[in-house]
């Protein structure tokens, strides 16, 4: 399969925040948040990949500053690293107040998403072509988080066999 880089996948999507997005306070939910990254993190996926794919993780994410109704979250998406079906996503938001021009960082997250093929299983993707420094610094960052999920995803399988959770 023929690379593909990263600048072919990568994405910038915005969206005014409404007063349904937002609690009582006019504080957008995290959990619009969170959909935004999933959404602009799947366009990115589906790109590379040309094929359905699933969200198989989001790593850790904080929120830094609250986003108000009337912001423009901004979500910027692209790849960080590609293994043989699943690609590590990186997304940052931030929210613009439109009316003074004050951008801030709101969130960023570390996906990883899985190409499906039409039985639903993992299937093989293209490899991606790593171009620019800040590529290289990211692809290199990205493979030491990749070695750190899979070593919890094998602990948690131990745990899952011993645990039965709560009923
Ligand atoms: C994600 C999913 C396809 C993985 O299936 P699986 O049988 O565990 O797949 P494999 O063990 O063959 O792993 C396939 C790839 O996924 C990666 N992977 C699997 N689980 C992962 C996880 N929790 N986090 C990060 N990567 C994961 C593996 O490292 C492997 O990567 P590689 O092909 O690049 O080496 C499967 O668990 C699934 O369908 N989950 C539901 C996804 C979903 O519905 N998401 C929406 C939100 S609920």
């Amino acid at each position: 399969m023929k690379a593909k880089t990263v600048k072919f996948s990568r994405v910038v999507m915005a969206h005014t925040m409404l007063p349904q997005d937002a609690n009582p306070a006019g504080i957008v939910h995290g959990g619009v948040v969170m959909k935004h990254i999933d959404e602009a993190a799947g366009v990115v996926a589906v790109r590379h990949a040309g094929s359905n794919v699933v969200t198989a993780s989001i790593d850790r994410l904080d929120f830094h500053n609250p986003i108000f109704i009337g912001n423009l979250l901004t979500a910027k998406a692209c790849l960080n690293l590609v293994g043989k079906s699943s690609m590590e996503i990186g997304v940052r938001v931030e929210a613009e107040d439109l009316i003074s021009g004050q951008i801030k960082h709101t969130a960023s997250a570390y996906l990883t998403f899985v190409a499906l093929d039409k039985n639903f299983r993992p299937q093989a993707i293209a490899p991606l072509e790593i171009i620019t420094a800040e590529e290289k610094r990211r692809n290199a960052e990205a493979q030491i988080r990749r070695q750190a999920r899979l070593s919890q995803k094998s602990k948690a399988k131990d745990c899952e066999s011993r645990v039965d959770g709560c009923h």
